[in-house]
């Protein structure tokens, strides 16, 4: 079978690490890179470190409007799709490189399997909510990492082909957090000690792109007890200089760096007394890590992880961020909701009989 797989942003790099090292012990894999992250620190260090094959095609896509930068991508995956004939597109998560591969590929009459599929923050002016719900209901064979996804893609009515396989990015966590242990000097490097600090990261639209949210996030960070590291990412960099609020980094317990690679953010996180963040995946990997979280938005699609008392959310605002910070604690109750680190073979095996079928 030739499957070709269709990645473009960072949180892509890792789901894909495990599930096309799967893919290709039995099969040829066309690893289509959209371009849409292309620093250096978004992009090559992950394929390096995650020993991901270097991309078949790089498509250069870059940055724009959502419109634009959807647009070239859906036009480049197109072209090479007609050109290489593949029997299926893979797509992961809810960025605009999902929603142009799947795009390209159900014009085509080409089936589309979506890993992570089912998620939903019920909030539509998230420019990932609109990705992922087309890209569901384009999908010919839907994997979804935990009951409540299936639950959401029951109630819109699609019930075929959707598979429970647990979390991606479990099995990437479970690989490389031994390796990270190995191998990650970050603490040394930034002089830390393990559970002395916090971790947050800010890249959504809602929160970069809003400068009231930015302002309130950047001060609850201020205020809290410990260093907390905040690797930087272009766009949080983009828009704290068009607001004149880059002194706000200044801020005494502040630790800016660049974007860190996945194995020193890895291991940065599963040493922090809490993570603060508005990503998705972090969310995850702090309760795989099983580090408390304060999530700086009104509503996530991880809500298993509210539910078991390791995440709280607290929106962009400076007073529910400290109040949500200051009442974390560890709860004994720890259910592996994201699987047990086998999704990538699972989804290997569906796709198998699903094509013979
Ligand atoms: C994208 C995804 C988001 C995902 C995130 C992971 C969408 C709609 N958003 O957000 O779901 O959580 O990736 O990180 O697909 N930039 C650089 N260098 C790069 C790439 C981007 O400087 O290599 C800057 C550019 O100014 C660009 C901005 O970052 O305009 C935003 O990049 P973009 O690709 O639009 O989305 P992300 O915010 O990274």
């Amino acid at each position: 079978m030739k499957i070709a797989t269709v990645v473009g942003a960072r949180p892509q790099f890792v789901k894909a690490a495990p599930l096309s090292r799967a893919i290709r012990q039995h099969h040829q894999e066309l690893l289509i890179h959209t371009g849409q992250h292309y620093d250096p620190s978004l992009s090559d260090v992950f394929f390096q470190e995650l020993g991901l094959p270097a991309p078949d095609i790089e498509l250069g896509a870059g940055s724009g409007s959502h419109g634009s930068q959807t647009a070239r991508m859906l036009a480049g995956i197109e072209e090479v799709l007609i050109r290489e004939t593949p029997d299926l597109v893979l797509v992961y998560g809810d960025t605009n490189s999902t929603l142009a591969g799947s795009l390209a590929a159900a014009k085509l009459h080409i089936p589309v399997a979506h890993v992570e599929a089912g998620l939903r923050s019920f909030n539509r002016r998230m420019p990932e909510e609109t990705n992922r719900v087309l890209t569901d209901h384009m999908s010919s064979i839907l994997f979804c990492p935990t009951d409540d996804a299936a639950a959401n893609l029951r109630r819109e009515g699609i019930s075929k082909h959707v598979h429970m396989v647990g979390d991606i990015m479990c099995d990437a966590v479970l690989a490389f957090r031994p390796i990270a242990g190995k191998q990650s000097t970050i603490l040394s490097r930034l002089g830390l000690s393990p559970k002395r600090y916090n971790v947050a990261t800010v890249h959504r639209n809602e929160n970069t792109d809003s400068e009231s949210n930015l302002r309130h996030i950047l001060t609850a960070l201020a205020r809290l007890d410990r260093p907390v590291v905040l690797p930087l990412h272009p766009r949080a960099r983009f828009f704290l200089r068009k607001w004149t609020m880059e002194s706000l980094l200044e801020a005494s317990n502040l630790i800016v760096t660049e974007p860190l690679s996945y194995l020193d953010m890895l291991h940065l996180t599963g040493n922090a007394h809490a993570v603060l963040t508005d990503s998705g995946g972090l969310q995850k990997e702090a309760y795989l890590l099983r580090v408390p979280c304060v999530t700086m938005r009104r509503e996530t699609e991880w809500v298993e992880t509210v539910a078991h008392g390791w995440n709280r959310l607290a929106a962009a605002d400076t007073n529910r961020i400290w109040e949500a910070y200051s009442s974390l604690n560890t709860p004994e109750h720890h259910p592996s909701v994201f699987g047990d680190g086998r999704t990538a073979p699972r989804i290997c095996h569906a796709i198998e009989q699903y094509m013979e079928g």
